[in-house]
Order: C-alpha cells, then structure tokens, then sequence
C-alpha cells in the first residue's frame, strides 16, 4: 500500500505595522498605503490527494463549500484546466476569523502554494499571486508573506527587507467587525497620507529599529468610536503596562511590539491576570515561510518515492 502525498501547512496570520487609506476608488475599494508583516500564530492546514474532494474545518460554521481554501482549490483547478484534480483538505484555525489577521487569505494563499505542489502544477508564485489576487484583497500577499510594502486595493506587493523582528502581545477583543462595514463608514476626512508608512519603510530598508511611534492604523479612530468593546481591550492593555497598542487591518485584533521576551511575557501575564487571553508571538520571515513551503514539497517527495 502506498500512502497518497500528504503533507501538513502553516498558513501564517499577518499583521499591519502601518495602514494608512488614501482614498475611495472609483470600484468602491479603498487605496492603502501598508506595511505588512506576517507572523508566528498560524492555522495549519493538512493536504491529501485524493479522488474526491474533500473538506473538514475543526469550526464548523467554516467548513462550508465558501470557505476560501476550497474557492482557492476550485480557482487553481480552473486556472489550469484540470476538473479531474481533487484533494482532501483538513483546516485546523487558530487564527480568529473576520480579526483584522488576514486568517482566511492566509488559508488560501497557502492552498494554491500546497496544491500546486501537490498536484505537480508548477505555476509560478507570480502566477498563483495573481489567482491569489481574485480571492481577497491581502491573500497576494501572503504567498510570499514576510515583510512587505501593500499598494493599491491591497494586491499590489513590493517585497521589502526583514523588518525588526518583534516579540508581539496580540489580543482579539470579543467582537466580530465586519471589513466592509468599517471601510463603508469612513468619509474623506478620515483619509490620511502615508507619511507614517514611509518612515517606517526607510527605517526597514536602512537597517534600522522600527519607529515606534509611526506604527498607525489609519482605520483604528473609527472602529475604537463605534465598538466600546475595542476601546475597552485596548485601554486595559495601556492601563497594566503596554506602552503601544495598535490594531491590525480592519480590527479588531491589537497588538503591542516588544524588544524582549521579559517584556512581552511580563504584559502577557498581567493582560491573562485582567481576563484577558493574549497570544505571545512573534514576526515571521519572508525566508521563514518559504522554508515551510521548500518543506511541503520535501514531504511530497518523500512520499512518493
Ligand atoms: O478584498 P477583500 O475581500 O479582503 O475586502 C473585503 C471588503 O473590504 C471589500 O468588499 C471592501 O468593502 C473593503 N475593502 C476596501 N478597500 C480595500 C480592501 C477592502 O474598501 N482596499
């Protein structure tokens, strides 16, 4: 008997170190300005080939036929022609769903990059980012991952140096916000420029420690007004010691950076002591991600020979 190609995958979630919107585009997307960085809490995802298709999520409200990691699969099997491909797909989430962490994209980034391996494609990573590009607005990204700079409606990826890496205290308020609610409530005066995320790339690219105090959300004023619960986790979080908490794309995910474990697990301990349920994680490399990607196709080998 032998065993079908199998193999285990990280989908890294990411944070936004900067996000600044620019302005309202003629399609109703927003234009960003954004400096992202992916990062260690990761769901895992388990890919088999099989004869039939199937799909199991440990959430069950996800494991639907709409999840993005079966649209990714179905998109991959249409990109190339090939109806008769199939595979089983298992979705562990650690990530929180609709959290401002890039969860979903970060599942479907990493199903096109699994099953093109898997089923012995060989697309480009330029290509599956641009098939990437149809399912959500940051899953181009996060097929390379690491640190970034975003553009346009999100889609358009200039890698850039490894940022500082950062020790991160990372807190999910308890309430689910829905990103096109957040982006349909801005109005003009809520645009900003991308000053802070500049600054914060010519720090990346000189080398140098990231500028604390340029690490803004251009969404974060707005979504801090109109949910109490966010405003709440967050004030809790300045009032036991943290001395920056930013939140990460649409929220309501917020993180606060550290330089040293002592520090970071020190908050984590007295954010758990005030009811809270903090991940302490860290940045992730762009190198670090591919090497779990070079690792998806060792074990597929391995499993073939
Ligand atoms: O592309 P994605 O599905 O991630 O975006 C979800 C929603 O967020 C969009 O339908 C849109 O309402 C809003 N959005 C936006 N501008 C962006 C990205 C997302 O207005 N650049």
């Amino acid at each position: 008997m032998t065993l079908a190609a199998t193999v285990f995958a990280p989908a890294y979630a990411k944070i936004n170190l900067t996000l600044a919107v620019l302005g309202r585009r003629a399609d109703g997307y927003h234009r960003l300005a954004s400096v992202m960085q992916t990062i260690s809490l990761h769901d895992t995802l388990r890919l088999r080939l099989a004869s039939a298709d199937r799909f199991d999520c440990d959430i069950a409200a996800l494991a639907t036929p709409d999840n993005l990691v079966t649209r990714a699969a179905e998109a991959l099997r249409a990109e190339v022609g090939r109806p008769d491909l199939a595979a089983e797909i298992e979705l562990h989430k650690a990530v929180p769903a609709q959290a401002g962490l890039g969860g979903g994209s970060s599942d479907a980034a990493t199903t096109l990059v699994a099953l093109n391996a898997l089923w012995g494609l060989g697309l480009s990573l330029a290509r599956l980012e641009s098939l990437a590009a149809r399912l959500g607005s940051d899953t181009p990204y996060l097929i390379h991952g690491g640190t970034a700079r975003i553009e346009g409606r999100g889609e358009v990826v200039e890698p850039l140096p490894d940022a500082e890496p950062l020790w991160l205290v990372l807190v999910k308020p308890p309430v689910d916000i829905s990103t096109p609610t957040i982006f349909r409530a801005l109005t003009p005066a809520d645009y900003g420029d991308a000053a802070d995320t500049e600054a914060v790339i010519a720090a990346i690219r000189a080398g140098r420690p990231l500028p604390f105090d340029q690490l803004t959300n251009t969404l974060e004023r707005g979504v801090l007004r109109a949910y109490p619960e966010v405003l709440g986790v967050r004030e809790l979080l300045l009032n036991v010691g943290a001395s920056l908490v930013i939140m990460s794309g649409s929220g309501p995910s917020l993180f606060a950076p550290y330089r040293t474990l002592g520090e970071a697990a020190s908050l984590a301990e007295r954010a758990r002591a005030h009811g809270l349920n903090p991940w302490l994680c860290h940045s992730v490399t762009r190198a670090q991600v591919a090497a779990s990607r070079a690792m998806q196709s060792a074990s597929d080998q391995g499993n073939q020979m």
